[in-house]
């Protein structure tokens, strides 16, 4: 049974209703700090089955433990982690405590219960702002903010814990910029208040809940100006921790890999291609950068493309479509 940590968060949700589609038993632990309740029951209509949950803090060690002494866990995928970059800035502490307390806390019990097999939630953040693109893995690390270093720190932390017992099998994933929901428009990114990333703030404008989108910076040096990321859809993303699971379940050892498509959009292509596969105008304004951004940053995904047999299929008009659906259909959230 696969242990899903953060479950009901955005990616989580995503893979665990993947992983259940692909017969995998699994059971879910969250504290709901980020998420609905809604997302189970979204998730059990969608799949037509009860899915085993347990409310729970990460750091409670006693819970996790009795959590361990009632299912047969064999694999952990480590969703839970808060992940809004400027709240970091405001609130270290918190982010530290909960970020890498919780995984101490997982990590401790898991060898405790000789579970020995990890993914991990890592993101392109640990790359800073890397002088190449496209980004290969053994770029030199560095992060800008204290959300950044909780996940440089956690990857760190799981290397020294692979050189203490090399029985351990851990996969470190570095997402590039998760889009995109699932097909159903059942289940998808729900942020709280204002949004923090490009996508959601698209759909709010286009619903009509934001006047405009504020685009931040037009004088990169990148084709148009505006900035370039590597926008993946949800769901290639949830099936790389299928395929890196597979890996795990093989061999052992520690590695990271890269989960982005290969290709770089600017804000502007992003907006248009909305607006092309939609039929939705998206008013924009062009104001100053925002601080702490990059001009540019995508993956070179070729190492996860051979060592996990995965790659990225669906397009950005799909990313488009998908999240406007899921907008569409739900223009409060899980609420
Ligand atoms: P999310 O906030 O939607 O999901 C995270 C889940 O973890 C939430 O449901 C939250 O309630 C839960 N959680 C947080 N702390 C917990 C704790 N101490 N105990 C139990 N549950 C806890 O975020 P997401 O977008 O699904 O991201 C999942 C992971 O991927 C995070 O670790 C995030 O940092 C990482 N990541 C996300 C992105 C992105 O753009 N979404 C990019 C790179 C990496
Ligand atoms: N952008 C706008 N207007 C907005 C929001 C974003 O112009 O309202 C622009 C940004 O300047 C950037 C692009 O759209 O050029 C993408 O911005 P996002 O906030 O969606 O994504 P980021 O790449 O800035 O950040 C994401 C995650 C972070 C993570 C980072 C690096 O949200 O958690 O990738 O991996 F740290």
């Amino acid at each position: 049974m696969i242990l899903i940590t953060g479950g009901t968060g955005f990616i989580g949700s995503h893979t665990a209703l993947l992983l259940l589609e692909n017969g995998y038993e699994i059971v879910i632990v969250d504290n709901f700090v980020n998420s609905s309740r809604e997302v189970l029951k979204r998730l059990e209509r969608l799949i037509g089955a009860s899915i085993p949950f347990v409310e729970l803090d990460l750091r409670d060690e006693e819970a996790l433990e009795q959590l361990f002494m009632t299912y047969n866990i064999d694999s952990v995928i480590h969703f839970a982690g808060l992940k809004a970059v400027g709240e970091s800035v405001e609130k270290p502490l918190y982010y530290y405590e909960n970020n890498i307390g919780s995984t101490l806390v997982l990590c401790k019990v898991m060898e405790k219960f000789g579970v020995m097999k990890l993914v991990f939630s890592s993101s392109a953040t640990v790359y800073g702002a890397p002088e190449l693109v496209p980004i290969v893995e053994n770029t030199p690390l560095h992060s800008t903010n204290p959300y950044g270093r909780t996940k440089l720190m956690v990857e760190e932390i799981l290397k020294d814990l692979y050189i203490s017992n090399p029985n351990w099998s851990i996969a470190l994933l570095r997402y590039f910029n998760p889009i995109g929901a699932h097909e159903s428009g059942e289940i998808g990114e729900n942020p709280n208040g204002t949004p923090n990333n490009l996508m959601p703030y698209i759909t709010q404008v286009a619903i009509g809940k934001r006047k405009e989108l504020y685009i931040f910076g037009n004088d990169y040096p990148t084709m148009d100006g505006t900035g370039v990321r590597d926008y993946i859809h949800v769901t290639d993303l949830a099936y790389g921790h299928v395929k890196a699971l597979e890996k795990l379940n093989k061999s052992t050892g520690i590695d990271a890999y890269n989960l982005g498509t290969g290709k770089g959009y600017s804000v502007l292509e992003v907006v248009k291609t909305f607006e092309h596969v939609t039929g939705v105008s998206i008013p924009y304004k062009f104001v100053k950068r925002r601080p702490g951004d990059i001009a540019e940053c995508y993956a070179d995904p070729s190492k996860a493309n051979k060592e996990l047999k995965w790659e990225a299929k669906k397009t950005l008009e799909d990313m488009c479509q998908d999240s406007w659906r899921w907008q569409k259909k739900n223009p409060e959230g899980f609420c």
